[in-house]
């Protein structure tokens, strides 16, 4: 066994003994060893094709979560007709590969079709569309998919409730008849909020806390906090820490449910990837995950990076430069990022 696994296997398994989920069955010396699931966003064509890809997924990670398959417009094409072919590929491979599936993500204001988008219907008929809708697909995947991102990135920035379709047809209080959808749908799910920009600043991160409190105060079945934690080199570790914490402060579970972090904020056409660059991101990567695992077990929901390596990452396409994301590299090996979330981990 490499000097590396058998570092790695001695980390990670001194901090398995504390009260955290036991680790799950793996080769040694992967990110499955730790005290929480680690997992990430998997393209389900890249699943079915790349067989180096296939191979990180299967080895490092004991949860993957849909990074389109289970959008609306991906399940739910047209009104009548559901497309079920990728996401239940997914679940299987999750299954033969004793992972678990987070879903992503029931009610959000992206990646609609243009039925939804372009619908007439009056207030009983949206309403009839977002339970529909809800209750089919966590109704299809009742048992196999152990968790939903119920309702995705309805704050904005400036910490009012988005102007989506959502709420402008079915009002503010959509978000918590969401949640009673979906649980109505699978009383056994955990059921996520999720987000991005916890780490920006308190102006949306206290609009988001002040709405799951209300939802946890009403009763309303929501069990976790999903910060996305679309971050960058640039983002002072303070206020991702007091994204963590504070998330941390509701109770509920805490999911870091899209983590990357991007080494070309100011989105330089002709940036290199270099040493001074890869340590400056393991360092962010280790503060994240240390300070994520000094959070109480019984609220480690875990930690998802989107996307698997920077070959696959959406960042490059969103920003139209290069960047070097992820733990893995273009060649699906590990980098000093990877020894980041380790060292994170102890
Ligand atoms: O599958 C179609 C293909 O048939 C078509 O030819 C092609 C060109 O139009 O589009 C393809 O769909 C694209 C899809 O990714 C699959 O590749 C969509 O256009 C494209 O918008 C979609 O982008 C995804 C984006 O969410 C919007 O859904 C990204 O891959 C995905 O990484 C990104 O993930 C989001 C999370 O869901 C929420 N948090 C932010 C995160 C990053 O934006």
């Amino acid at each position: 066994m490499p000097l590396r696994s058998i570092l790695l296997a001695t980390l990670l398994l001194t901090s398995c003994g504390s009260k955290g989920p036991q680790p799950g069955p793996s080769a040694p010396g992967s990110l499955r060893e730790a005290a929480f699931p680690i997992g990430a966003a998997v393209n389900v064509n890249l699943l079915r094709s790349n067989a180096a890809y296939r191979e990180v997924v299967t080895r490092e990670y004991r949860s993957v979560t849909a990074e389109n398959a289970m959008k609306f417009r991906s399940l739910h094409p047209d009104a009548a007709t559901y497309t079920w072919t990728d996401a239940d590929y997914l679940v299987q491979f999750a299954r033969q590969n004793n992972a678990r599936v987070h879903g992503h993500t029931l009610v959000w204001h992206n990646s609609l079709p243009a039925w939804v988008t372009n619908f007439q219907g009056d207030s009983a008929a949206w309403e009839n569309l977002l339970k529909t809708h809800i209750q089919t697909v966590v109704g299809h995947f009742r048992g196999q998919v152990s968790s939903w991102d119920v309702v995705n990135e309805a704050i904005a920035e400036d910490g009012t409730l988005r102007p989506s379709v959502w709420r402008q047809h079915l009002g503010p209080d959509y978000v918590a008849r969401a949640f009673q959808y979906a649980h109505q749908a699978d009383p056994d799910a955990k059921l996520f909020y999720n987000d991005y920009g916890h780490e920006f600043g308190p102006t949306k991160r206290t609009a988001i806390l002040n709405l799951v409190g209300s939802l946890k105060s009403r009763g309303i079945p929501i069990h976790g906090i999903g910060l996305q934690l679309h971050t960058n080199s640039n983002r002072a570790d303070a206020n991702l820490a007091a994204a963590i914490t504070t998330a941390a402060q509701s109770g509920l579970l805490v999911h870091i449910s899209e983590l990357d972090v991007a080494m070309n904020p100011g989105k330089t056409a002709g940036l290199t990837w270099s040493s001074a660059l890869a340590e400056a991101q393991k360092a962010k990567y280790q503060f994240i995950v240390q300070t994520y695992n000094a959070l109480p077990a019984a609220q480690r929901f875990g930690l998802t990076t989107w996307n698997v390596t920077d070959a696959d990452t959406w960042v490059r396409g969103d920003c139209s430069c290069p960047d070097w994301p992820l733990p893995f590299d273009d060649h699906y090996q590990r980098k000093p990022a990877y020894d980041g979330i380790v060292a994170g981990l102890k």
